[in-house]
């Protein structure tokens, strides 16, 4: 099972069943078709043999030439797998063929599991206050390309 480019049914499919890769959290407001219909290069899934979706990750690279990794989401019961990890893996290979010179992603405080799996990944974590908006502190996550 390898990572492959999202395809419109793909995002159908994954909005359509949240729950199973978020559980009881609300992220819709994520999970903007611009992902796919905009930045779809750079939109991956993988899939299992019958074409469910085990995991996914929609980012892009800025004009700045960074690697934003804006969602990714593993099948709760397919997590702890190293899918998270290969999803990562291709993204930074599509990074740096645009001419990605870092990695970034973002992460609410509360959400431990990502902060764990980011740091696993090699990057470097700074809590950023008002990210998000007034009292909206995040995690901001770098990794420098070199
Ligand atoms: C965060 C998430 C994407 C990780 O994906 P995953 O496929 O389960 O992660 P991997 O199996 O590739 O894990 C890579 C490493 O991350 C760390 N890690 C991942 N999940 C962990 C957990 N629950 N507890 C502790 N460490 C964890 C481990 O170091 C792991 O390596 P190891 O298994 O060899 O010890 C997944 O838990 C998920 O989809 N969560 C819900 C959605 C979400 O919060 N997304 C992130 C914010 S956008």
């Amino acid at each position: 099972m390898l990572p492959e480019r999202a395809t419109t049914a793909d995002y159908n499919a994954i909005i359509h069943s949240l729950g199973d890769y978020w559980g009881e959290r609300d992220a819709r407001a994520l999970h903007h078709p611009m992902f796919v219909h905009e930045f779809g290069d750079t939109a991956l899934v993988i899939r299992d043999g019958s074409g469910l979706v085990l995991a996914y990750l929609f980012g892009f690279v800025s004009p700045s030439r960074v690697g934003h990794i804006h969602v990714i989401g593993v099948r709760i019961d397919h997590q702890r797998l190293g899918l998270g990890r290969q999803l990562y893996g291709e993204f930074e290979r599509l990074a740096r063929e645009r001419g990605a010179v870092a990695l970034k992603a973002i992460s609410r405080l509360a959400n431990e599991t990502s902060i764990v799996f980011h740091r696993s990944l090699g990057m470097s974590d700074t809590e950023v206050a008002d990210y998000s908006g007034a009292g909206q502190a995040r995690v901001v996550f770098r990794r420098e390309l070199s």
